[in-house]
This record gives C-alpha cells, structure tokens and sequence, in this order.
C-alpha cells in the first residue's frame, strides 16, 4: 500500500495545533501553540480569547507543521480535524480551516473525536499496540474508562458523574494557591509533600464499580482549607497537593484494574492531559506489573493535546473508510463512537 500522510488539526480547548502523520503512528511533525499564558491571567480557559487566538495561529501552526514535516500540501492524501467535544468557538475555526483546505485542494476530509484522538496516541509510541485493550481517558473534560474493542470501536465501561478528573486537579490547585492550569502545579507541588497526610474520601458510585467521582474529594479537600483557616492553622499545601492526588490517583488505579479483572483484559494503556501526571503513570505501572498485564503511555507531550493524536486516528478512519462531507460541523457534545 502507498504511504498515507495526514495533516491534521486540533483546535478544540487552548492549544492549536497541526501535525503531519504517516502510516497513522510515524509523526512528521507535531506543532502545538499553546494559550496557557494568556488563559492563566483569567485563572481558566475563557472561550471567547480561546476562538480569536486560534484564528490568529493557524495558518501559522499549519504552515509550521508542514515545513518541519518536509511536506507540502501536493503530498497529503487526507486532512483530519476534531471536531468534537470542546468549546465550539475553538473547535469551530480548526473545522473551518480544515474544510477549506480539503475543499481547495480537493482532499478527503476526515473528522475526529477528540476522545479517539486521546486514546490513539498509544499507537503513536508503541508500535506492537492493538486493539482490543483497555483505556483509561483522563483529560480536562472527560474521564471515561474504555474498552477499544477495535479501531474506531469502544465500549464505554464507566465515566465520571460530576467532575472529570482534571477539572478536579485545576480546582483543588486554584483553592490551595496554585493556580492555572493546575493539573501539572499539583504534580509538581506534590513532589515535595507526603501523600498519607490527610486520608481524604476515595469516590464510590453505588452500584456501578468503573464509575467515577470527584466532588465529594473536592468539597473534602475544601472544607479542610476552610476549617484549618477559621482555627488560623497553616496550611502545608505541598501535603493537600500529594494527598489530593493519591485520592485520585488511587481510585483510578483501582477501577480500572477492577475493570481489567472483571473482563480479563490484560493490555492496559492511559490517555488524556492527566495521563500526564507522574504519579499516576508510576501507581499504574506498578499495578500492571504486579499482574503481569501490558502497561502502555503516552509521552507526557502527547497526554495533553496536540494534533498528532488526531492524525494518527484520522488514519484509522480513513483506513475503515470514514470520510466527512462539506457540512462537517463543530459538535461540542460529540459521544465516543458517535458519528
Ligand atoms: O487532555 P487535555 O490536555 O485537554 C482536554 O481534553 O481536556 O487535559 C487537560 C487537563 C487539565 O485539567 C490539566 O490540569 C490536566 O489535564 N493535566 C494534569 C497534568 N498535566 C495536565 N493533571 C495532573 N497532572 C499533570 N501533570
Ligand atoms: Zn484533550
């Protein structure tokens, strides 16, 4: 078969990102420009900056990732884009780009879950990785714990029922003074502080072993930083970091060995932005090794977004045939395996 070389394009939170990807697991190019400095005088995301700053940056990005790709636009044979979940306005002007640029250059179009493209790039890193194998899907917005029966095919085990688990990092951070984006600060805070100094609540749904929650640990972690404030006690935020994120950490770990167990799956693999998080990749690591199952990672740069995720699943739909029409939209709600 000929060589297929993707351009892909992710615009859906505050990275905007291209990537040009061959054979759907060697990245030519992977460029990603992020808004964090920007978002980071708000304290979050705000969408409306997101959009504009996107529109600023992509033909920039794109242009970038084809040059360092050593490609121009004569050698693509497809262009993938996310066009689902996320913000609209950012998912908006990728899917816009990415609709131009197929039409000019009369390319097939292929849009992309952004939840696939997470859980794709396994693939990337980890040649010998086939479905069907068990993920883990830890982002900003999601926490889903999936069975990839197939390229492009999952089966939704459990998801979370409040906060998704990096929403739950960026708010514990905000409340002990860390800040935005606050995922990587409570990793690294927690590197200096003692993750058995508070015992806060592991979330249990009732009746559903692989679902998740969250609120319950944040609202622990917050009524500790209040009370400990109106005794006028010092706060060791080091010791709340590492303690919040063994909670997390530990109850992610758990279900999804429970998951694994339960439908004898013995390839385990992580994705999303807290898939990112050191300690969670060493207390799953260990958990795999300890019965033997295949552990697989993502490179910390490809947890958080980026396009060469979406390039590398945009293969496998153009492989199985996948093409999007002209009428390609944004869809911010986008399910996992809908189309
Ligand atoms: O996948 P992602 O880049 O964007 C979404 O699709 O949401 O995930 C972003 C999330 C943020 O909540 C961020 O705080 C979290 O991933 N994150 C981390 C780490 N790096 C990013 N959470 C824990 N530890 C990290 N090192
Ligand atoms: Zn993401």
């Amino acid at each position: 078969m000929d060589d297929i070389r993707i351009l892909a394009i992710e615009s859906s939170c505050d990275e905007t990102a291209a990537s040009v990807v061959k054979n759907g697991r060697e990245v030519l190019s992977n460029v990603i420009s992020s808004q964090i400095a920007l978002h980071t005088l708000y304290g979050g995301v705000v969408p409306e900056i997101a959009s504009r700053k996107h529109i600023e940056k992509i033909d920039q990005v794109i242009t970038r990732a084809l040059e360092e790709a050593g490609v121009t636009l004569d050698d693509i044979d497809a262009v993938g884009v996310t066009y689902g979940p996320g913000l609209v306005g950012a998912l908006l002007v990728g899917v816009a780009e990415a609709k131009a640029l197929a039409y000019a250059r009369n390319l097939p179009l292929v849009g992309v879950h952004h939840i696939e493209g997470h859980i794709s790039a396994n693939y990337i890193e980890n040649p010998d990785l086939e479905p069907p194998f068990l993920c883990l899907v830890v982002s900003g917005g999601h926490t889903h714990l999936v069975i990839v029966r197939d390229y492009g095919e999952f089966e939704i085990l459990g998801r979370t029922r409040d906060d998704a688990a990096g929403e739950a990092f960026d708010k514990v951070a905000r409340a002990i003074g860390l800040g935005y984006p606050g995922g990587p600060k409570i990793d690294k805070a927690a590197k200096e502080g003692n993750p058995s100094a508070y015992d806060f609540p592991r979330g249990k749904v009732t009746g559903s072993p692989y679902d998740f929650s969250f609120s319950g640990l944040k609202s622990a972690v917050l009524n500790y930083l209040n009370s400990a404030s109106m005794k006028g006690e010092t706060v060791r935020r080091e010791d709340v970091a590492a303690s919040f994120q063994k909670a997390v950490t530990d109850v992610l770990t758990e279900h999804t060995m429970e998951a694994a167990k339960d439908y004898k799956i013995k390839k385990i693999a992580i994705a999303g932005g807290v898939a990112s998080n050191s300690a969670l990749r060493a207390s799953m690591e260990e958990a795999c090794r300890r019965r033997n199952y295949s552990f697989y990672r993502p490179s910390p740069v490809l947890c958080t977004d980026n396009a060469a995720m979406i390039g590398c699943a945009a293969y496998y739909e153009y492989i199985r045939g996948t093409r999007s029409g002209w009428d390609l939209n944004a869809v911010p709600d986008l399910k996992l395996g809908e189309r």
